[in-house]
């Protein structure tokens, strides 16, 4: 059974919102009652964005991050049957793994059809599910650990939402709890001058289009991808992150009351220096007292 915390759908977040202020305002009107986040505009266009690709997902990205090494790292912080609440938890890639390592995982998830995979491939219900937008959740508990792996922290598309993503982030962790954060160092994309295309392919279904466009000022991405898959029309889907350096995210622990305690460059717990540009970055947060 999945709970639901409030998300709108693009055409919803648009009769509320605008483009203009990114939809701060439905977000702000979301949090009020420190209840639900019911999102606004960028939350819509990332859970509709995600719909689009969620029957393709787990084929496009079969193994980043190596998802065994995820919970290993995360024994290093929690014990076994520790709660964790995964951050944009898609179709359980992440989660699914850390169950069979005998976590406890909630997952909130913005896109209806990231979540249909997850309960497809969790028929036992292992995992929790929660519908919403992370942003302006308050779910009333707090957790051992909280874990925005993959970039999702980048899925908030502006500085307001990261903000408030990482206030709910710093309201979900237990006193004595972690945070753990993966994002990629985004120094080559900030000086990327044409739109990067890669090409993903999908086992023997066919492939999926990536295109990359930068605008460094805002440091957000331009997302478009097409599928093409066999016996059906080409299908696209686009959306908007924001990039962040790592040394932006203490800034939003501080802000949010949370210190880092462990920063690597992958989750091996390789030596982080800063240095390897578009490589992954594992940040672990823990509250400030
Ligand atoms: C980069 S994917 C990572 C999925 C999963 N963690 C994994 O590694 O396979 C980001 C996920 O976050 C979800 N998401 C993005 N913005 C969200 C929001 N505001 N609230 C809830 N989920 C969101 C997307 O729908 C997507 O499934």
């Amino acid at each position: 059974m999945t709970e639901t915390i409030g998300v709108e759908t693009v055409d919803d977040a648009m009769a509320d919102s605008t483009l203009a202020d990114g939809g701060a305002d439905a977000m702000a009107d979301g949090g009020a009652d420190g209840a639900v986040g019911a999102g606004g505009f960028g939350a819509a266009i990332t859970a509709a964005y995600s719909d689009a690709l969620a029957e393709v997902y787990d084929e496009v990205y079969p193994s980043t991050p190596d998802l065994a090494d995820v919970g290993e790292f995360l024994l290093t912080l929690a014990r076994p049957g520790a709660d964790v609440l995964e951050l944009g938890v898609g179709t359980g890639r992440v989660a699914l793994p850390l169950a069979d390592q005998g976590f406890h995982v909630h997952g909130v998830e913005s896109s209806e059809g990231m979540l249909a995979r997850l309960a497809a491939k969790d028929p036992q219900g292992r995992i929790t599910p929660v519908r919403g937008d992370f942003a302006g959740m308050d779910l009333g508990r707090r957790f051992d650990v909280v874990l925005a792996p993959f970039n999702v922290l980048c899925c908030a598309m502006a500085v307001d939402e990261q903000i408030a993503l990482m206030h709910a982030i710093a309201r979900h962790t237990a006193s004595d709890g972690h945070v753990v954060i993966e994002t990629f160092d985004p120094s080559d994309y900030h000086v990327q001058k044409k739109n990067e295309v890669t090409t993903y392919p999908i086992g023997a279904r066919g492939a999926m289009i990536e295109s990359v466009g930068v605008l460094p000022a805002s440091q957000n991405m331009m997302l478009q991808n097409t599928l093409f898959l066999d016996g059906d029309a080409p299908k696209s889907a686009t959306t908007v992150m924001r990039y962040l350096w790592p040394s932006e995210l203490d800034l939003l622990g501080a802000i949010a009351g949370l210190e880092l305690t462990a920063r690597y460059a992958g989750w091996r717990e390789q030596p982080f220096d800063g240095g390897d540009s578009r490589k992954m970055c594992v940040s672990v947060f823990r509250p400030l007292a």
